[in-house]
């Protein structure tokens, strides 16, 4: 059988292959709410604006609502001859009301009704990764408070370079979401605008209103090419791009976890509730959500990666390659959804060890640049020959395997001669990060300042 939506001039239906290939019901019956609120929104707007006598109208809306019971109910039944969600939710339609039904696509296409589609969803799904993203920098925030004074060693090239505090590393990642937060907010700013209308690439003749489905659809107003509109997945390439800068930054704090949590660090304790055990090592508590928050921005860049590829050099206006727009778009932000409720529950329960931090924090000479400071501020000697001097210093500790302070006044005196004893003061990790009072620096009282300006902007 030829297809009933779209087979007029077909004599058979097509290959089975063909079906395989072509059916995008496998995964766009997602989209069932976003496109039965787009088919409302023309539908209306067909009446308002004459095009439709208000009996089909009524009888389209009644019959949409039914459809839409169906599939939340999980009464519906998808068929892959049907190929996608559009044709599936107008067949059943046809069913449900009769020939008016066939009235519905008026003035559309399935070409600007999938972008429709797809940008509601996105939308949505913009909206509640900044909320998620908020609760997770909530979390962070006030582990941050909480942990504002509590040592930690700060590494460059993972080697320990200068102490910092544990709440100033958290805050670092509120920063970070910060961003992140403000790139979803881009995306979504940038892509409410209402392709619906578009047609499949020209317009219509039909004296429609898009100002108003856009309005109704909740869209700043009407895409203003329609070319354009229907050849356009910068939303989805951008919210992937967004959504790929965040799982980089989840790897990173995941990666972080996952060394902190080793035996050889111990520098934090996730809780039962966030790590496994091993069936052969009874000792072991694996970190395995934050292993896989670090893999899942593979599945993350590769959706984007993915579908720039798609699109690269196709001519306009709609091709079926863009169909492949959607597993990775809503797997990729799928995923980052559950990473970062992942993040956030491992946050909340997270338990730095304060000693074993501390006594890091002093080792590796983290205090080396403290005394290099001294010796610029308090003998005048250039931030080079300082720094010189200091190097001499770490040589001789290092020389008798012991740290900085266990040096005695004439060792550091051979290095150079002014020092005095008041350079012991500096070498002590605390006395190190209080001194970090520069904006932004991790001084105790900044951290304390802004993870509480941080919770309160959070609400
Ligand atoms: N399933 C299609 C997609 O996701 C809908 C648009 C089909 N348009 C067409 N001209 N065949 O892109």
């Amino acid at each position: 059988m030829s297809n009933r939506m779209w087979g007029g001039r077909f004599a058979s239906g097509p290959a089975e292959i063909m079906e395989e290939i072509n059916a995008s019901i496998g995964f766009d019956k997602r989209l069932a709410p976003q496109d039965i609120r787009g088919s409302l929104a023309h539908v209306a707007m067909l009446g308002a604006a004459g095009i439709l006598p208000a009996e089909d109208v009524a009888a389209i809306e009644a019959g949409l609502k039914s459809v839409r019971d169906e599939i939340e109910a999980g009464r519906f039944v998808f068929k892959r001859e049907l190929e996608d969600i559009h044709m599936s939710v107008e067949s059943r339609l046809t069913e449900i009301v009769g020939p008016a039904a066939g009235r519905l696509h008026t003035a559309r296409s399935r070409n600007d009704q999938v972008a429709t589609d797809m940008k509601l969803w996105v939308r949505d799904t913009l909206d509640s990764l900044d909320q998620q993203a908020a609760d997770l920098q909530r979390a962070l925030a006030e582990t941050a408070l909480k942990h504002a004074g509590t040592v930690m060693p700060g590494f460059t090239h993972l080697q320990s370079a200068q102490p910092v505090t544990f709440g100033h590393h958290c805050l670092a990642y509120v920063e970070m979401l910060a961003r992140d937060r403000g790139r979803f907010r881009d995306a979504r700013a940038r892509l409410n605008e209402c392709p619906l209308g578009a047609a499949a690439l020209a317009g219509t003749s039909f004296p429609i209103d898009r100002h108003a489905t856009a309005a109704a659809l909740g869209f700043d107003r009407p895409t203003a090419n329609s070319l354009d509109s229907v050849a356009d997945r910068d939303f989805a390439l951008e919210s992937l791009a967004a959504a790929s800068i965040c799982a980089v930054h989840l790897s990173r704090f995941a990666e972080e976890l996952v060394v902190w949590t080793s035996a050889q660090f111990n520098f934090v304790k996730l809780s039962d509730g966030y790590t496994t055990g091993s069936s052969i090592m009874p000792q072991k508590r694996n970190p395995d959500a934050a292993e896989l928050v670090r893999a899942k921005s593979g599945r993350i860049i590769g959706a984007l990666t993915g579908l720039l590829v798609v699109m690269k050099g196709l001519p306009l206006a709609y091709s079926k390659d863009m169909q492949e727009d959607k597993e990775g778009t809503f797997d990729a932000l799928q995923a980052l959804s559950l990473c970062l409720a992942a993040m956030t529950g491992m946050v909340k329960d997270l338990e730095p060890n304060a000693d074993v931090l501390a006594r890091a924090a002093g080792s590796g000479y983290a205090t080396a640049t403290d005394l290099a400071d001294w010796l610029v501020r308090e003998l005048g000697l250039p931030f080079r020959q300082a720094h010189h001097v200091t190097g001499r210093l770490v040589g001789a500790a290092s020389a008798k395997g012991v740290g900085l302070e266990a040096l005695s006044l004439s060792e550091m005196q051979e290095a150079e001669p002014r020092i005095t004893d008041a350079v012991y003061a500096v070498l002590g990790v605390a006395n190190s990060v209080a001194s970090r009072t520069s904006y932004g620096g991790t001084a105790p009282d900044n951290v304390r300042a802004q993870a509480q300006s941080w919770i309160e902007r959070l609400g």
